[in-house]
């Protein structure tokens, strides 16, 4: 893969690309499947991390080399620096961009299941990788139903002032214009809600058949 020019977030100078002698295509070949970015958006409650997680058992099973990268624990560790204001969730999607970048040359299916609210930082994380790297799949459940599940008690605080900037209550969510897939996850079951994703994969010839799913 080429180096891109440098953004003007570049600090560092005099640095030169290195190509890796073992590539992605080598890897896909040995592996026996392409890797892909799989990106989980929506509101919080809305069963990204169910989802994207059921979707990794599935692969799992059926021997693909995957990895989950997940909002709240990614904030415990690489973006522990950051808060929800919009600047700080740019940074975080950026953040994530790049380390998705990075599974997708290790050859690996890599799952993210961040709020990811903002069309343009989605955008931005999607234009590092080729066209048919990245699936950007929204988790719809709405706002009324992610409410009345509150399985981390978020939005209650939300609502009563404990946690300011929070998605869906006082900061937006901008709802994906055109995702690969968008699944009812305030209505469907979970084995419906992965076998789509499934489906989504072998379509798009990045895993074969899979013989078992939950
Ligand atoms: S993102 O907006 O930057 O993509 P991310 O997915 O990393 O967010 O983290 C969201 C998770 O952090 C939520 O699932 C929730 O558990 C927790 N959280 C804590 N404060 C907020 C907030 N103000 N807005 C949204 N989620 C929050």
């Amino acid at each position: 893969m080429e180096q891109k020019s440098q953004s003007p977030l570049s600090k560092a100078t005099n640095i030169v690309w290195h190509q890796s002698s073992v590539d992605r295509e080598s890897i896909s070949k040995q592996r026996g499947h392409r890797s892909s970015i799989l990106w989980f958006t929506g509101l919080s409650g809305s069963g990204k991390s169910t989802l994207a997680n059921a979707v990794n058992v599935a692969l799992h099973k059926n021997g693909y080399a995957t990895y989950v990268l997940d909002g709240d624990n990614i904030r415990h560790g690489l973006c522990k620096d950051l808060g929800f204001s919009d600047v700080d969730r740019e940074e975080n999607i950026r953040r994530i961009g790049e380390v998705s970048k990075l599974f997708l040359d290790a050859g690996i299916i890599v799952l993210t299941a961040f709020v990811s609210p903002f069309r343009v930082d989605r955008e931005n994380a999607r234009s590092l990788v080729g066209k048919n790297d990245f699936i950007e799949i929204y988790c719809s459940a709405d706002l009324s139903v992610c409410e009345t599940r509150d399985t981390k008690g978020l939005y209650a605080k939300a609502r009563n002032g404990e946690i300011n900037h929070f998605t869906g209550i006082s900061s937006p969510y901008e709802v994906p214009q055109s995702p690969e897939l968008k699944i009812d996850t305030g209505n469907l079951k979970i084995d419906k809600c992965v076998d789509l994703v499934i489906s989504q994969l072998v379509k798009k010839k990045i895993i074969s058949k899979i013989s078992d799913s939950l």
